[in-house]
């Protein structure tokens, strides 16, 4: 949710703070802050409403010199965004603290830490760790210690940065709940909630482990586990481009992410796929004996995720003949469930961090599901690391808010996992063979969709004066359209909701007129003949169709039809192939209504707050 980025170094770090909050500014950015230590021993603090470029300007004239410091780019949980409510938080003159997470019991300590005599300034969770912590100093003299006692005390999920002016040598950083990672450089160590934040000054990375505390220092890092032994944490190279975190050519990250679909999608596919079948190994040494005898697949996500959950259902059930469930994790960690015997655990996450699906997992084991399946995208996340079976989607580093290629190649993934789990359940090897040719021909078929772009502009034109509009598919496109939908009401901010076309007569055909777009996706399948009479239902309301239609399905512009021709696809295949027109078709509306496309208001990339 928030992000944090730390350094101790020989040389001045607020660049380096700054680079790092840039760079994490898609996982919060109401408000940022950074605090340095210099060396005369002053703490320098600045704080900013706004986004981190807000920030930068106020350093242009007031810096922040030092060679240790901690920064912040903030997602309000407690207390509106505001600059007294950003971080970093202060305990006196000399403690400085940024926190990512929810302190659960903070009112009680609140109370507590006021009859004691310390004074409030902000409304935040985190200023009642500074105090706590500066109360336990009183008592140690020793900031690790006083970090470890106020653990202790702390009920939530957190991650923190601290540093102290009596101890300018260090920061001390721990982990419960929100990621945290260190960037081990040389003479210089940095901390981060993500790799990405230091991705210019290294590549070398510690990932701390649930409960570990770790002193930073600039030629040393010594981590301690929950049990107070000192430990190992092994380090690990980071594997993308260091050019992820750049625009490049595109107007924003999202119009790039999208077009990088074709080669993420074949880089998903690369390796795990001959001509004819899906090389189960590929998926991981013990993919053949997690995958036999499963007898029912639960699939649990949050937002995009959960609707690439949803297509797979329909391929789990329709190819492998195995009973599916999909939910949101934050319906599934709060009620009662009754475990089928033989249940294979999936869950599919992008950041690996999102706070929902990692507590589903968690309950998951302990409720005694079989094994536990990860679809994820970056390496080294909490959910890969305490998942039985990961298969690693291939698409980079994604910045833009709304997620557009962590969905396609999430889609790839889960069409391979399917492939490899109904080889287990009869699936002839003609049809795995169909199949993976289909699927190979995917990246050029999104290439095909992308080169329909200006079309898709000029159809964009009709809704950005429209508040409403609905989306329309059925099938395995009924998820397709709910990720439109999504896509549309993430950036552009015009209310969207998407139906099974057959749905339609029941509700929300009485909210078709002129000023409700209708969106539907129409590939060549079965059910396009039942699709076309629901579009005449439309019609015959004076409702206005947009209709991304198989060239074959003989689907035609006419009044109040308007039809954008698809290259005909395998059935099979044709959500991933129909979702980028609903992305193209989102982004240029949000570009034609001047909304902010790759932070749009009040998300965030990475939820790791409940
Ligand atoms: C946030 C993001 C969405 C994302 C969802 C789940 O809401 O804004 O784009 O789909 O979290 O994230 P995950 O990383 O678990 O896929």
């Amino acid at each position: 949710m928030c992000g944090i980025v730390g350094a101790v170094s020989q040389r001045d770090v607020e660049g380096i703070l700054l680079e790092g909050l840039r760079r994490l500014e898609y996982r919060g950015y109401d408000s940022a802050g950074l605090a340095t230590l210099n060396v005369d021993g002053e703490v320098t603090r600045a704080r900013e409403l706004g986004k981190v470029a807000a920030l930068a300007d106020i350093l242009l004239t007031r810096p922040a010199p030092g060679p240790i410091g901690i920064a912040h780019t903030r997602w309000a949980t407690h207390g509106e965004p505001s600059r007294i409510n950003a971080h970093p938080h202060m305990s006196g003159e000399r403690l400085a603290i940024v926190h990512n997470g929810i302190i659960e019991n903070y009112q009680e300590l609140r109370e507590q830490l006021r009859s004691e005599g310390y004074e409030f300034t902000s409304q935040t969770d985190t200023e009642v760790v500074a105090h706590l912590i500066e109360k336990y100093y009183q008592q140690h003299g020793d900031l690790f210690k006083s970090v470890r006692s106020t653990l202790d005390q702390l009920r939530g999920a957190y991650a923190l940065a601290v540093l102290h002016a009596d101890e300018p040598d260090h920061l001390v950083v721990c982990r419960q709940g929100s990621p945290l990672v260190i960037g081990v450089g040389i003479g210089e160590n940095f901390i981060a909630s993500d790799q990405l934040a230091l991705l210019p000054v290294t590549d070398r990375f510690m990932f701390l482990e649930e409960g570990d505390i770790a002193d930073v220092r600039k030629d040393q890092v010594v981590i301690h586990d929950q049990e107070g032994n000192v430990v190992d944490r092994p380090i690990t190279r980071f594997e993308h481009g260091h050019d992820a975190a750049d625009k490049g050519e595109y107007r924003h990250f999202m119009l790039k992410e999208i077009h990088e679909q074709p080669a993420v999608i074949q880089a998903t596919m690369a390796g795990r796929l001959t001509d004819s079948h899906v090389l189960e190994q590929a998926l991981g040494t013990q993919a053949g004996q997690l995958l036999e005898n499963v007898r029912h697949v639960q699939i649990i996500a949050c937002g995009t995720s959960y609707h690439a959950g949803m297509v797979a259902r329909y391929w789990i059930e329709e190819l492998a003949g195995v009973p599916c469930s999909v939910e949101v994790a934050s319906e599934f960690r709060y009620r009662k469930h009754v475990i089928q015997p033989d249940t294979l655990f999936l869950c599919i996450s992008q950041s690996g961090e999102t706070a929902d699906t990692l507590a589903a997992l968690r309950q998951a084991k302990k409720a005694g599901f079989r094994a536990a399946l990860a679809i994820c995208n970056v390496p080294g996340s909490s959910l890969v690391r305490e998942s039985d079976l990961v298969i690693m989607t291939q698409a980079g580093p994604e910045i833009g808010v709304a997620s557009t290629k962590a969905f396609t190649t999430q889609l790839t993934a889960l069409l391979i996992f399917t492939l490899a789990l109904a080889r287990h359940n009869g699936l002839p090897e003609e049809k795995e063979a169909e199949i993976v040719q289909a699927l190979k021909l995917v990246p050029g078929q999104v290439a095909d969709v992308l080169a329909l772009d200006q079309a898709i502009v000029e159809m964009s034109e009709a809704f950005v004066d429209k508040h409403h509009s609905l989306f329309l598919g059925r099938g395995s496109q009924f998820p397709v359209a709910l990720e439109g939908a999504l896509k549309l009401k993430e950036i552009s901010y015009i209310h969207a909701e998407a139906y099974p076309a057959g749905e339609l007569k029941h509700g929300p055909l009485a909210l078709v007129d002129s000023e409700m777009p209708v969106v539907t996706v129409a590939p060549n399948n079965d059910l396009v003949e039942k699709l076309k009479s629901n579009l005449e239902e439309v019609r015959a309301r004076g409702g206005q169709l947009f209709v991304f239609a198989d060239r074959n399905a003989d689907v035609k512009s006419e009044d109040g039809i308007h039809v954008l021709q698809i290259p005909s696809v395998h059935p099979i295949t044709a959500p991933i192939v129909y979702t980028v027109p609903l992305q193209l078709l989102s982004y240029h509306v949000a570009v034609l209504k001047g909304t902010d496309v790759d932070q749009p208001r009040n998300l965030a990339k990475s939820v790791t707050v409940e």
